[in-house]
């Protein structure tokens, strides 16, 4: 089966990738005429709201489970890029970015931190399950040096942290810039002692990560 599913209106394409989609409910809650529950067939009727509204609403979708095309337009990137710590949850981010090399569609993803996904880079909610737990403080450190625009590379490194090459501000719970950097290793493995940076836990704990 395709892995993102396309839904087709008048002036819009909505595109949907199951696999990314870690339920926080955006899309229901929002436009609950567009994105219909427990339906049979399609689930997405992008005709049933005012296009722009229906853009607006597909950019509070954290995950980028959801993305769109608009007259041959696709969601614009922005100038800097963002990676939040969520508290006792993912990496979310907002970043004109590439993921192991392939650029993204949408500038939003949420990436697993707590080691525990099936579907490692990205988070599928499972740090619920596994009841992983960090506040996503992170300690100010450069927070007003200035910001740089461009594209962060974002590489997963196999079983280990994730690599981040580029400009990018490193964003606590509270969404407040801790860090302007260029070059950092976050942990992804759930275990590191210095959150959301990567100490070499990894190692000693077996992390396996494609
Ligand atoms: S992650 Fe996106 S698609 Fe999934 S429920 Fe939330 S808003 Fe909807
Ligand atoms: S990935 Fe967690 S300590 Fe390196």
């Amino acid at each position: 089966m395709k892995k993102v599913q396309e839904y087709k209106g008048k002036e819009i394409i909505v595109c949907f990738d199951a696999s990314r989609c870690i339920h926080s409910g955006e899309c229901v809650r929002g436009l609950p005429e567009v994105f219909l529950k427990k339906v049979e067939g399609p689930w997405i009727q992008p005709d049933a709201a005012d296009v722009n509204e229906l853009t607006k609403l597909i950019e509070t979708c954290p995950s980028g489970a959801l993305c769109y095309e608009k007259n041959d337009q696709t969601e614009a990137m922005p100038e800097i890029n963002r990676i939040k710590v969520e508290s006792d949850g993912p990496l979310t981010i907002y970043a004109d970015y590439s993921l192991n090399g392939i650029q993204a569609e949408s500038p939003r993803a949420t990436l697993c931190r707590c080691g525990a996904s099936k579907v490692k880079p990205y988070c599928d909610g499972s740090h619920e399950e596994v009841g992983f737990s960090d506040k996503g403080e992170v300690t100010a450190f450069n927070p007003d040096d200035k910001q740089e625009s461009g594209i962060v590379e974002i590489k997963a490194l196999k079983n280990g942290p994730l690599y981040l090459l580029g400009p990018h501000c490193i964003c606590d719970a509270a969404g407040s810039i801790a860090r302007v950097c260029y070059k950092i290793t976050l942990c992804r493995c759930g275990v590191s002692k210095v959150k959301p940076y990567c100490d070499g836990s990894h190692a000693g704990i077996g992390f396996k990560a494609d």
